[in-house]
């Protein structure tokens, strides 16, 4: 059988090789950092996510080899797949920077800036996209929309206000549990997420609604309020569960585990095990909230530049320190190390049953 032909594609003047088919996101994310470009609605793992958002449109400066005209418009890269020759532009491209502002500032509309009080603040895409592309002010001089409160369950809180129509849960619910009992109500600025006639949504693996969602539209009943996810230590973990992967994210504040999350990747998604991605069932998450329930393995490998990983200082990729290899092995001489000066670094934080606190230091 002869090989299958790889097509060559050059992303922010970097140029890599995939197969047919593989989405200029998935391209980007191949080669990773700053060159990907957000996406709040497409998900790997959920069949015919993408194309709702458009936070990760690019400019196709170069459709294919054979057909070097660029594209006219800015392109979902969730959903277009590469050319052979195709030449994209992400973060090197100022219209595509000026869409991805208009697109954060249209998501704002109707989104409330509450995240001082919501359960997602410090995980949400939402308010890293913000930062990054926001602007400070709104041109909105419109009322934000408004719902009636509903109850969809005794495990998940919705919050409508907050929800960007991503369908992720939707497709969630489609693809993961047997009967699907919520979805997208009515359109245009009275779409809303529903179950319709208020049934709960009980079903097994409901549960990952709230780890595919975005925002806090979606968040843990029983983790609610509880803690800022910042002040909480993420742990790797197992149990032998006959439902799910039973492969998870502990979330710890001193010896009590205030949550349970599935394991994420870099890009946010479930990651996968044995070429399955890790859903976990509703039991592992909501129910097995004792330390003596689990497995430890040791601590989750965070980014360095989160918010969570503040104060934890377990698992980070410090950067390589470059200066003595420039200065023939000799430490600089001029600059102060603040390792040296601070009693703050002498204290193991990663030893720590809990948050620091001013005793630490003492
Ligand atoms: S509730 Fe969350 S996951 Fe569902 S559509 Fe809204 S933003 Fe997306
Ligand atoms: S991630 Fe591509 S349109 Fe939403």
């Amino acid at each position: 059988m002869s090989e299958q032909k790889l097509f060559k594609v050059t992303i922010d003047n970097i140029t890599i090789e995939v197969e047919p088919g593989t989405t200029i996101l998935q391209a980007a994310r191949k080669i990773g950092g700053e060159v990907a470009p957000p996406a709040m609605c497409y998900y790997t793992h959920l069949k015919d996510s993408g194309g709702k958002c458009r936070t990760c449109l690019v400019e196709v400066a170069q459709s294919s080899a054979a057909d070097p005209r660029p594209m006219p418009k800015l392109v979902a890269s969730c959903r277009t797949a590469v050319m052979d020759g195709m030449v994209v532009k992400n973060i090197t491209s100022q219209r595509v920077l000026d869409a991805r502002a208009g697109v954060v500032e249209f998501l704002l509309i109707n989104h409330p800036l509450d995240c001082p009080i919501c359960d997602q603040a410090g995980e949400c895409h939402l308010q890293d996209l913000s930062y990054v592309h926001g602007k400070a002010g709104t041109r909105y001089e419109f009322e934000r929309r408004t719902f009636e409160k509903e109850d969809i369950g005794p495990y998940i809180q919705l919050h409508m206000t907050r929800c960007i129509l991503c369908y992720r849960c939707t497709y969630v619910a489609d693809q993961l549990t047997d009967y699907r009992v919520h979805g997208v109500l009515d359109r245009g600025d009275h779409a809303e997420i529903s179950t319709y006639i208020s049934k709960a949504i009980d079903n097994d693996f409901s549960g990952n609604m709230i780890d595919v969602c975005p925002v806090g539209a979606l968040t843990d009943k029983t983790f609610r309020f509880k803690n800022r996810v910042w002040f909480t230590k993420p742990v790797d973990a197992h149990r032998d569960c006959d439902t799910c992967c039973g492969k998870v994210t502990l979330w710890f504040r001193g010896d009590d585990v205030l949550r349970v999350t599935a394991r994420k990747d870099e890009w946010g998604e479930v990651q996968t095990f044995d070429g399955k991605p890790g859903w976990i069932c509703n039991e592992c998450r909501f129910h097995k909230k004792k330390k003596s329930d689990w497995i430890i393995e040791g601590p989750t490998r965070i980014s360095r530049h989160s918010v969570i990983s503040q104060g934890h200082y377990v698992g980070l990729k410090i950067p390589k320190e470059t200066l003595p290899d420039v200065m023939d092995g000799r430490p600089p001489k001029l600059l102060m190390d603040i390792h040296d000066v601070s009693d703050v670094n002498k204290v193991d934080l990663s030893a720590l049953p809990g948050p620091a606190t001013s005793d630490t230091f003492q």
